[in-house]
């Protein structure tokens, strides 16, 4: 279980993440909704101890964050940053062998290099697992990317915008892959995702945050709702009921009347 408890992040006066409270059970897609701003990403960094809580503490399995060394973090919990910064003259193959330092040490075993191509299969890489980075569409280094976090093979994979810049086919596969990871192979995934749609066909649980605290939690039926996502995003959302779940028709006008005056809806938060 990911066990985050108070978890808060300031930088200056603004309180980005506050006093965060949530528990993700082993198993499972656990979606994280919220405006642009919100604090999704903040979040995910401190879980994934890329960024220092101010308050609080999170643990993994038991095991605090903030206190396990590195390559022991590295083998229960991957992450998938929203901006990657690598050196782009690394071949596709070599970054998703990356996904694999923390068991390997650097040295590649059988199963290592098993990992490897099923991660680079998987993404539909094979073709060009030896271009470079650089001599890739963005689309197609994405997809580099989340075949690293998958190559990696933890117990937890916490993925942020893996979507982003993904054709509707590659998107498609990577949710169908994001939930074998958790059906088949027992991965919990928390998964941050702009389209309300896709985090309510393919996500057990929904979070929602606004303002930097969690103001939504639950089944996507009880998130994906037109009174819930206009608080959540400030904009009038109606939602069908179809037999495949809820789809919100989120190209609505903006909410005139909801409990934000505009002037804060559009500014930055504090
Ligand atoms: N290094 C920083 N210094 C100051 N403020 C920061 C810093 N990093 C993030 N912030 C602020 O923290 C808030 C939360 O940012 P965060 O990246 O977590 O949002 P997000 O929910 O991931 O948004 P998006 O959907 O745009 O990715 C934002 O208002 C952002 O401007
Ligand atoms: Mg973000």
């Amino acid at each position: 279980m990911i066990d985050i408890d108070g978890i808060t992040k300031r930088y200056g006066k603004a309180t980005v993440v506050d006093r965060v409270n949530l528990q993700i059970p082993r198993g499972g897609v656990v979606s994280l909704i919220g405006a642009n701003g919100a604090g999704k990403s903040t979040l995910l960094s401190m879980v994934g101890r890329l960024l220092e809580p101010c308050d609080g503490r999170i643990t993994v399995d038991g095991h605090d964050v903030q206190a396990t060394p590195g390559p022991e973090l590295a083998r229960r919990l991957s992450v998938l940053r929203q901006e990657n910064h690598l050196p782009v003259r690394l071949a596709v193959g070599e970054l998703v062998a990356f996904g694999r330092f923390p068991h390997s040490g650097g040295r590649l075993s059988t199963r290592d290099h098993d990992h490897i191509d099923r991660a680079i299969a998987h993404l539909d890489l094979g073709p060009m697992a030896h271009r470079r980075l650089d001599q890739l569409s963005g689309g197609q280094r994405q997809r580099a990317f989340i075949a690293m976090v998958l190559a990696q093979d933890t117990d937890y994979v916490l993925l942020d915008e893996p979507l982003n810049t993904l054709d509707m086919r590659h998107a498609a596969q990577t949710m169908d892959t994001i939930r074998r990871m958790a059906d088949d192979l027992d991965k919990t995934v928390v998964v941050v995702l702009h389209d309300v749609n896709v985090a309510a066909h393919h996500s057990d649980r929904i979070v929602a945050m606004k303002h930097g605290r969690v103001v939504a939690d639950g089944s996507p039926s009880e998130v994906v709702d037109r009174d819930v996502l206009r608080h959540v995003f400030d904009l009038d959302v109606p939602v069908s009921h179809t037999d495949a779940g809820p789809v919100a028709m989120h190209f609505g006008r903006a909410c005139t009347s909801g409990d934000a005056p505009l002037a804060s809806r559009t500014g930055e938060f504090r």
